[in-house]
C-alpha cells in the first residue's frame, strides 16, 4: 500500500517539504500520499499577515507574530532558495531588505509554480498525534474549522512544521497589574502608529526589541527605552532611545531599573521571545528545547531519535532560514523515500550530542553563523538540493552585522550580492527610515 505522510503546518518549513517532494516527482520518483494540515486559511506561516491577535475567527490562537511595516531584518540574499531565485520570481534584481508582503510573494511564487496547493487542507487544525507501536502508524486527529468536524487519519510518517515563534514567553513584573497603560507581547504588536507620541518601554535585547523599537521610532514614538536582562544591544541609537538594565518593577506609569534609575512610560512591549509549544503532541513525541541552534533529541536537527518516523523542520534558532528549511525538507524526504538510511539510536544520540556541544564551544556571532552554515551544508551534502555558496552566505551575514554596527537605522539601505546568481542588488529607491508605505507596489515601484 502507498505510504502516507502527514505534514503539520504550511509555513516556509511545511512548504519546503511539499516542494521537496514535488522536486523528486519531477525527477521521476513515485511519491507517497502527502497531506499537509494548515490551521489558517492560507499558506505562508508567519509571513501570512493577519491583523488579528489573541484568538482567530474560529477561536484558535492567532498564529502570526508579524506586524505591519515589517521588513526583512537580514539580507534576502542569505535566505534565497537555491532552486528558485529572486530574479526568476520578480523578473529583475530587487533590493536587499524586502518588506513582508514582498517576501510572502516570493515564498508563494515557488509553491504556485510547483503546484502543491491541492496537497494542503486549509482551515484544519491538528489536535492530537498518537503512535501505535504495533501497526507502526500515527493516528492524527484534526478539526476542520469551517465544517466544525473532527476526524482522524493514519500516517506512516509525521512531519512537524508548526513553527516556534508564535507562542509568547511572557514574564511578569511587580506592579504590572496596576500599570496605567498597555502591556503587550511582541506577538500581539501590529501597528507602530498606535505608539506615536508615546514614551515606550521595550523589554528584551534581541531582534524583536531592536526591530519593534525601531518601528516605533520610525513612526513617531516620543521616546524608546529598551531594557536588557543579560547584555545591551549596544547600537548607536537615535537621541530619544536609551538602553537600561533589567526592569525591577513598575509603579503607576513609572518603570524602575536595576541601576536605580526610573522612567515614566505609556506602554510596555515585552520582546521576551517565544516558547516551543506543541499542544498536539504527547510527551513521548514532543520536542522540549529552548531557542538554540542544535536542540537535543533531533538527529541532524530533523529526526526524532526515539521514533524516526516523526520529523521536525525549522525548530532551531535561525540565522539561516528558508534555504536551511529546504535542506532539512530534502533530507526528511530522502529518509521517507528510503534513499537515506539512519544509524542506530545510540549513534544518532552521540552525533547529536557532539553537535550540540560544538554549538556552545565558542560564544561569538561569527562562530554561530558558521556553525549553522556547516549544519546546512551537512544536510545538503546528503541530497540533491542544489549546492550553494554557504561561505558566501556566512560572509554576507557578517557584512550585514558590520553594517548594523555602522548604522542601526541605515543597514537596510545597503545592498548585497546574490549568492545564487552573483547579481548585485540595486539600492532601494527610498531610505528605509523614509519609506513609510511598505506595500509590494510601493517597494517594487509598480
Ligand atoms: C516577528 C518575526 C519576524 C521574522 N522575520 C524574519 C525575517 O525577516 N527573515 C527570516 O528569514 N526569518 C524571519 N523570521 C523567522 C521565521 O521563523 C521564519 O522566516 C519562518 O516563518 C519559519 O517558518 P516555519 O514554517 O518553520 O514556521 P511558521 O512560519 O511559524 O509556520 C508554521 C505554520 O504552522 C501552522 N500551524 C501551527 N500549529 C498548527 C496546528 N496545530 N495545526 C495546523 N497548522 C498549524 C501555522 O498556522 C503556520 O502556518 C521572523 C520571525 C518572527 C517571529
Ligand atoms: N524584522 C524582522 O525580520 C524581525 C523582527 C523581529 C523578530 N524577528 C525574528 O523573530 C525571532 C525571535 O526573536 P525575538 O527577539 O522575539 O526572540 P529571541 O531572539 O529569543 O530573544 C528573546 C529576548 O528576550 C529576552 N528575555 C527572555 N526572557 C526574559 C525575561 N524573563 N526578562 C527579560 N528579558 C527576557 C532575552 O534576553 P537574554 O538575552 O537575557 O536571554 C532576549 O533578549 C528571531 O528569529 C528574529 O530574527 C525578525
Amino acid at each position: 500500500m502507498r505510504q502516507r505522510v502527514g505534514i503539520i503546518g504550511a509555513g516556509p518549513s511545511g512548504l519546503a517539504q511539499l516542494r521537496a517532494f514535488k522536486s523528486a516527482e519531477e525527477k521521476g520518483e513515485e511519491l507517497p500520499e502527502i497531506v499537509c494540515f494548515e490551521k489558517q486559511d492560507n499558506w505562508g506561516g508567519l509571513w501570512n499577515y493577519s491583523w488579528r491577535t489573541g484568538l482567530d475567527q474560529h477561536g484558535e490562537i492567532a498564529h502570526s507574530s508579524m506586524y505591519r511595516y515589517l521588513w526583512s531584518n537580514g539580507p534576502k540574499e542569505c535566505l534565497e532558495f537555491a532552486d528558485y531565485y529572486f530574479e526568476e520570481h520578480f523578473g529583475h534584481p530587487i533590493a536587499s531588505f524586502p518588506p513582508r508582503e514582498v517576501l510572502f510573494d516570493y515564498i508563494q511564487g515557488r509553491v504556485e509554480k510547483a503546484k502543491v496547493r491541492n496537497m494542503i487542507r486549509f482551515n484544519t487544525a491538528v489536535r492530537n498525534v498518537e503512535y501505535d507501536e504495533e501497526s507502526e502508524l500515527f493516528s492524527v486527529t484534526v478539526s476542520n474549522l469551517v465544517d466544525d468536524e473532527t476526524y482522524s487519519e493514519k500516517f506512516d510518517y509525521v512531519i512537524v512544521a508548526s513553527g516556534h515563534f508564535s507562542t509568547p514567553n511572557v514574564p511578569n513584573y511587580d506592579g504590572f497589574s496596576h500599570f496605567n497603560g498597555r502591556i503587550l507581547h511582541a506577538h500581539d504588536f501590529r501597528d507602530a502608529m498606535e505608539f506615536k507620541d508615546q514614551d515606550i518601554l521595550v523589554i528584551g535585547s534581541s531582534y524583536s526589541a531592536e526591530d519593534i523599537g525601531s518601528q516605533c521610532y520610525k513612526y513617531g514614538a516620543k521616546s524608546i527605552t529598551s531594557s536588557y536582562r543579560t547584555a545591551p544591544m549596544g547600537f548607536g541609537w537615535p537621541e530619544n532611545w536609551e538602553e537600561k538594565p533589567a526592569l525591577v518593577k513598575v509603579d503607576g506609569n513609572t518603570a524602575f531599573f536595576a541601576d536605580g534609575t526610573s522612567k515614566e512610560v505609556d506602554s510596555i512591549i515585552l520582546c521576551t521571545g517565544y516558547i516551543h509549544h506543541f499542544p498536539f503532541l504527547p510527551d513521548s513525541l514532543r520536542l522540549k528545547t529552548n531557542n538554540i541552534l542544535y536542540p537535543l533529541d533531533l538527529y541532524k536537527g530533523v529526526v526524532w531519535e526515539k521514533n524516526p518516523r516523526l520529523m521536525y523542520l525549522g525548530m532551531q534558532d535561525q540565522w539561516y532560514t528558508f534555504n536551511m528549511f529546504d535542506a532539512q525538507a530534502w533530507y526528511a524526504r530522502d529518509i521517507i523515500l528510503k534513499k537515506i538510511s539512519l544509524p542506530s539510536f545510540s549513534e544518532m544520540q552521540a552525533h547529536t550530542l557532539e553537535w550540540h556541544e560544538k554549538e556552545t564551544a565558542q560564544d561569538d556571532v561569527a562562530y554561530a553563523i558558521d556553525f549553522q552554515g556547516a549544519y546546512t551544508q551537512m544536510l545538503i551534502d546528503e541530497t540533491d538540493y542544489p549546492n550553494f555558496d554557504i561561505e558566501g552566505v556566512n560572509r554576507t551575514f557578517m557584512d550585514w552585522k558590520h553594517n548594523k554596527k555602522d548604522g542601526i537605522m541605515t543597514f537596510r539601505d545597503k545592498s548585497h550580492a546574490s549568492l545564487m546568481t552573483g547579481t548585485e542588488s540595486p539600492p532601494h529607491h527610498t531610505p528605509w527610515l523614509d519609506a513609510l508605505d511598505d506595500s509590494l507596489e510601493s517597494y517594487l515601484d509598480i
